[in-house]
């Protein structure tokens, strides 16, 4: 028997979970919505592997005709009721609920998150743990996700006991630092394939390229930042996602200068530092435009670089594919690029 699975994912890149899906043979996708992609998961498939995917749920009910009315509140404590909670995972210490909806209605979140969250704990007899007044249920309570779009309700139980997203391997941070999920998305469009050398010039925590070694476990991972404290955070969780052994090299650098050779690299990751949350510091300081002069030189004739750009496609380049993506309020675009024939004036 199949199990109906959801893969939960940032806006924008959708497509791409359901891509890894398939070239994983996880399973048959059924059905692309916001955030979502609805599939058959294959016998026996490792679900918690999907690195694009932010979290993986069990569907446990799809419930129609959903309105923008208060009545939609009952009718998805009716469709919890039905549910057999206790026979669908472990319990642990309670039942936690997390609810979204798209568009407006005439309810709240946690009107959803109370009227299901009781239903699903009450044959259990486990206490419901509910987030409003922004409680923390506790980490081991089982997590129940609702969403609804158009009027297609979804109620699903997350598979692991924590989501996706939340790797393990991130064992120190920085502000900034990328979601890893779109950095998987970043290094699966770059088509790392027989890539020898991957280079991130403003690598932060390391995100892109560890994620990088996940797809191309041969290919040569150099990673350069500006903040000795970047590069510390990327050192521990290269060591802590991969182990001592792996090909990464970090080292101190400014992106307007990369001490690497002119078209060495067959492959950039770059997420640059962007706004005010991660300005960006020395050469980079007026503009991004040292970086990608030096992208330009570093990259192989038949080279990709895949950024994540806020402010439009660098010069210089031209734009493979481009993937707009909704991150903390943003919408950057994922952009996969080639060099331009020809020399850049200044
Ligand atoms: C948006 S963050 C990158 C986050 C990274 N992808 C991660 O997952 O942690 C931008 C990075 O650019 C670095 N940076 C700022 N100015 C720089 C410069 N001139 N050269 C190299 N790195 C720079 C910052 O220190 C920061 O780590």
């Amino acid at each position: 028997m199949h199990t109906f699975a959801v893969a939960r994912a940032v806006h924008g890149i959708e497509p791409l979970v359901a891509t890894e899906i398939r070239r994983s043979r996880l399973g048959v996708v059924r059905g692309v919505r916001h955030r979502e992609v609805w599939f058959e998961a294959a016998p026996g498939a490792d679900l918690l592997a999907l690195r694009t995917a932010d979290d993986v749920l069990l569907a446990a009910a799809v419930v129609d005709g959903i309105g923008h009315g208060r009545s939609a509140l009952r009718r998805l404590a009716l469709a919890a009721r039905s549910l057999n909670a206790g026979g669908l995972g472990c319990p642990g210490s309670g039942v936690e609920v997390s609810a979204s909806f798209v568009g407006r209605r005439n309810y709240t979140r946690f009107e959803i998150e109370d009227a299901v969250g009781a239903e699903l704990a009450r044959p259990l007899r486990l206490p419901y743990h509910s987030r409003r007044d922004g409680a923390r249920p506790p980490r081991d309570a089982m997590s129940w996700r609702v969403t609804i779009e158009g009027d297609r309700a979804l109620i699903a139980l997350r598979l692991a006991d924590r989501p996706l997203h939340r790797r393990a391997y991130k064992t120190d941070s920085i502000r900034g630092t990328l979601h890893p999920p779109v950095a998987a998305a970043m290094a699966a469009l770059a088509r790392l394939g027989e890539a020898g050398t991957v280079l991130d010039p403003c690598c932060g925590a390391g995100t892109t390229l560890i994620e990088a070694h996940a797809l191309a476990p041969g290919a040569r991972l150099l990673g350069f930042d500006h903040d000795p404290g970047a590069l510390r955070a990327a050192a521990a969780n290269a060591r802590a996602g991969v182990g001592d052994g792996a090909p990464f090299g970090w080292g101190l650098a400014d992106g307007g200068r990369i001490p690497v050779a002119d078209a060495s690299v067959d492959r950039v990751l770059v997420n640059p530092p962007w706004g005010r949350q991660v300005p960006p510091r020395g050469l980079l300081a007026r503009d991004l435009g040292p970086l990608w002069r030096e992208v330009r030189r570093v990259l192989a004739g038949d080279g990709l670089a895949v950024a994540l750009v806020h402010d439009g496609i660098p010069r210089g380049f031209a734009v493979e594919e481009a993937v707009r993506v909704s991150l903390s309020g943003q919408h950057p675009v994922i952009a996969v690029l080639r060099k331009e024939a020809g020399r850049l004036r200044r």
